[in-house]
């Protein structure tokens, strides 16, 4: 559903925080943000941007999910793995309300930008998906941070090798790219997944749920039809310095020169909601994780017989990764580290347990690893692996893929032991209706 539809099922069911007091999009909002993190919120009032609203915490727990995408929360992983794997192209509407308002005389300064922390470099936009095509494999749908640099350009934090980066590689010019800020659930994951180049993430968007695409006024991309501010412009063959700014690690990411991308027109919708993510918070968080999640899962299964995969938020909700796996053999736990980290590439640790853990409860994780864990056998090493650019203890050359040592903990049983010697006694119920209790 959109992102105004959901609003109004948040308030529906009380989940929604409305923020009468104006804030400053200067620190103030992020600040504000933070400090009522876990709940949708609704900023009605904003210093010096009388006509916007923003929103922020739409994807900070799981349950909003489930709630935006209509399906029940224990069905979320499946729903997300079958449009992974079955993404239905989405059909293209003549007019829509992102086009409500056309803004030719663009300027940047204008939109409700947030400036997070001292710290980073300036204004980022950090909510918005970014449309590109690629001549051989078509539409791309990626998140890429963008720091105003004056009325018309942003500098954008574009990875390498991936997709709008191996796109540009492609075009002499310039790339004509769509940024698409205030849109739903559906589309915020489809960005975050990394399916195969071929795979149009918007067909995945609309498998999650339906997503009607209107044709852009500038250039020959679609985006989102009920998308709240979409910016049409072109990343240019000019780099700008980037950054810092506060990641996912809650670490700050380094200044690099990136490509800057030039806007020639705004579009929004009327009475428009910018969507302000928090960078480290918990939208952040549940957004780049969640999706890794089905992939790891399909990846051990190829391998073990495996029962659920977590990544963790202790581990920035990237690095870390619990698998539970029902044990056939005795090489199961070592086969299940190896498939994991085919399904999530910047994965570092990841820990194995048997399904009588809770793989949802970090204390149980510890618990297997406390007493069915042996270093000298159970540890598993990779040396200079290709590991992620957020990791602060990794190895950052510029140009060239981050690398990381990472390990493996097979947390399960082992083979052939007394399996009674490794499981928990369990005391027995009580109605303790039945006992004066004071
Ligand atoms: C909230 C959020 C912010 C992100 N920011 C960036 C970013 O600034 N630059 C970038 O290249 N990737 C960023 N990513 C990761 C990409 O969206 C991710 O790499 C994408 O799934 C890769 O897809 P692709 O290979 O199809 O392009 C971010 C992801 C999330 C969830």
């Amino acid at each position: 559903m959109s992102l105004r539809t959901f609003l109004d099922q948040a308030a529906g069911s009380g989940d929604l925080v409305t923020m009468e007091t104006p804030v400053d999009t200067t620190f103030e909002l992020a600040n504000v943000a933070h400090a009522l993190e876990g709940r949708p919120i609704l900023f009605n009032h904003i210093k010096n941007y009388p006509d916007w609203r923003i929103v922020s915490g739409i994807c900070s727990d799981r349950r909003y999910f489930s709630m935006a995408l209509d399906v029940p929360l224990p069905d979320l992983l499946p729903h997300l793995a079958q449009a992974n794997e079955q993404p239905i192209p989405p059909p293209l509407v003549e007019s829509a309300p992102c086009q409500e308002v056309i803004i030719e005389d663009v300027n940047l300064y204008d939109l409700p930008i947030l400036f997070h922390l001292p710290e980073d470099a300036g204004h980022y936009v950090a909510s918005n998906v970014v449309i590109t095509e690629d001549v051989d494999y078509g539409r791309n749908m990626c998140f890429h941070r963008l720091l105003r640099l004056d009325e018309r350009r942003f500098a954008a934090r574009i990875i390498e090798r991936r997709g709008t980066y191996n796109a540009m590689q492609k075009v002499d010019g310039d790339l004509p790219v769509a940024i698409c800020i205030g849109v739903s659930q559906a589309v915020l994951l489809a960005a975050s997944m990394g399916p195969p180049p071929d795979v149009d993430e918007l067909a995945v968007a609309n498998a999650l749920f339906p997503t009607p695409l209107v044709k852009c006024l500038t250039n020959d991309l679609a985006v989102p039809a009920d998308a709240e501010i979409v910016l049409e412009g072109r990343i240019l063959r000019q780099t700008h310095a980037e950054g810092p700014f506060m990641d996912l690690t809650e670490t700050m990411d380094i200044v690099r020169q990136q490509p800057i991308i030039e806007i020639d027109l705004i579009t929004h919708r009327r009475d428009p909601i910018y969507h302000a993510l928090l960078p480290g918070g918990l939208e952040h968080k549940i957004l780049m994780g969640m999706p890794k999640e089905p992939t790891i899962f399909n990846e051990v299964n190829k391998v073990a017989r495996c029962t659920g995969a977590v990544i963790t938020p202790g581990g920035a909700s990237w690095l870390h990764a619990v698998v539970q796996i029902e044990k056939q053999g005795p090489e199961d736990g070592r086969r299940a580290i190896e498939a994991a980290y085919k399904g999530h590439g910047s994965l570092k640790h990841v820990w194995v347990v048997d399904t009588d853990v809770d793989i949802y409860d970090p204390a149980q994780v510890e618990w297997a690893m406390a007493t069915r864990f042996q270093a000298d056998k159970d540890l598993i090493i990779f040396e200079n692996q290709p590991g992620s650019s957020l990791d602060p203890s990794g190895q950052h050359v510029p140009g060239q893929k981050s690398r990381t040592a990472k390990a493996g903990f097979d947390c399960t049983i082992p083979w052939g032991a007394d399996k009674a010697k490794f499981l928990r006694g369990e005391y027995g119920a009580v109605d303790l209706s039945q006992y004066e209790v004071v």
